[in-house]
């Protein structure tokens, strides 16, 4: 059975696009589904920011395709591991969680890594340069759930 993983943030324009779309870079299709989704509602059915597109277009990867949805209810059953971007968006998932199986499929992405701070800055208001930033951090994480989840652990 494929693993299924969920990247969530707040607007799903920003963040976990470029979370799905490193993590889909690094693992196996046949063993690994990858998706992402916001806990806001802001921009349903739009494409990524054109600067999350351009920064992972920078490093090879073509994220034009994805469209933003929210993260719903359902996404618990349908999903085994759900990273949450920050904090915010972390407490907001967790309040949709109504058992303990559910609460253990929830996680922070920076928990895979040792980085200075266990949250995805929202680059959203930011510049250029936070978008950078941002794809290092969640390159990090992707690239130690990728080694993990490629010898089946999860
Ligand atoms: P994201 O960034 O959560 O990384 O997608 C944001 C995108 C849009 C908004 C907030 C954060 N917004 O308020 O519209």
């Amino acid at each position: 059975m494929r693993t299924k993983v969920l990247m969530v943030c707040l607007g799903n324009i920003c963040r976990s696009p470029l979370a799905e779309g490193i993590l889909k870079s690094k693992v196996n299709p046949d063993l690994v589904f990858v998706d992402s989704a916001g806990t806001g509602g802001y921009h349903i059915g739009e494409k990524p920011d054109p600067r999350s597109i351009a920064i992972a277009r920078h490093y090879g990867l073509d994220i034009s395709y994805q469209r933003c949805r929210k993260f719903v209810r359902e996404d618990f059953d349908n999903f085994d591991i759900i990273y949450a971007m920050d904090k915010s968006n972390y407490e907001n998932i967790l309040r949709l969680a109504d058992t303990s199986d559910k609460v253990k499929k929830l996680k922070l992405l920076l928990e895979e890594v040792n980085l200075e701070t266990k949250e995805v800055p929202d680059p959203y208001y930011g510049g250029d340069k936070g978008f950078e930033r941002v794809f290092q951090m969640i390159s990090a994480a992707c690239e130690a759930i990728s080694a993990r989840i490629n010898t089946h652990e999860k």
